[in-house]
């Protein structure tokens, strides 16, 4: 029987957008209804039990408006291990290990860099992820604590970023890794940058396409599958229309301005 339910998709910012364009057009017949906690981004500096403690909140939230399934959006929360299924009322899934999928499969010299907030790379949990999938890998990271900041005011290409991307990207190209995992939903918005930093031949990998897929065979799998679409809905604690405006740029033309609406702050 189709769900007409609506997926929810958290993250601390915009960074979320980019796992939202992939379900979009992945599952163009679901409704998001996607928050942003753009009033206390960054999460990447908090302590991993106060991240725990949004996150927890934030899907509470979303079960208001009768989502069938979350997905936190936020590599930050998901290493916070924020993504515990005994924490909530609905199926919630995280997006690290998606992206370890795709990094396996995408390495040949088996060099592979993560890059990541402070909060995730001082977890430690894409480096365990990886070593679970493939103890022979070689991992290298490197917490890129300005890219959130620069991403939230809507810089993804200036000379300012390019020059903060090749500082944090400089040990990466010397280890010659020959993939990069985006370990932050922010970080497919700078791909520019950071394929022209890294160079040509190395593989840029993100969580967006790899979560899609994982929520397609899930719904499949659960049969809950949504069948006639209908308007995505956007709800940020910051500036609607700050939201609005950068949300409308990272979506890309094929989606309509999302109209967002403000939700407070949780404690
Ligand atoms: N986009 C998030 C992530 O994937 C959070 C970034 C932040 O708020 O620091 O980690």
């Amino acid at each position: 029987m189709p769900d007409p339910r609506p997926i929810g998709v958290f993250d601390s910012g915009v960074g979320g957008l980019t796992v939202a364009r992939a379900l979009m057009d992945l599952l163009p017949d679901e409704r998001l209804v996607y928050l942003g906690d753009t009033a206390r981004t960054p999460y990447g500096p908090r302590p991993p039990a106060e991240v725990r403690r949004f996150t927890v909140a934030a899907v509470d939230e979303l079960a208001r408006h009768d989502v069938k399934l979350v997905v936190v959006a936020c590599n930050t929360a998901t290493a916070a291990q924020a993504t515990a299924p005994s924490a909530f009322t609905v199926p919630v899934t995280g997006v690290i290990g998606p992206a370890v999928v795709a990094a396996t499969r995408a390495t040949r010299n088996g060099r592979v860099g993560v890059i990541g907030t402070e909060g995730t790379i001082a977890s430690g949990a894409y480096e365990r992820a990886l070593a679970a999938a493939d103890p022979e890998l070689k991992v290298l990271s490197q917490a890129c604590p300005r890219f959130v900041e620069l991403v939230e005011q809507g810089r993804t290409t200036d000379p300012e970023v390019r020059e903060v991307a090749a500082d944090y990207l400089a040990p990466l190209v010397a280890a010659q890794v020959d993939t990069l995992i985006l370990g932050c939903t922010h970080y497919p918005l700078l791909t520019g940058v950071l394929a022209y930093v890294m160079g040509p031949q190395v593989v840029l990998t993100s969580s967006a396409e790899e979560t899609a897929r994982a929520v397609f065979t899930r719904l499949v799998d659960d049969d809950a599958l949504a069948d006639r679409g209908g308007a995505h809905r956007f709800l940020a604690t910051g500036d609607p229309a700050a939201f609005a405006a950068l949300a409308a740029r990272f979506l890309g033309p094929r989606v309509a301005p999302p109209d967002v609406g403000r939700v407070p702050a949780w404690a």
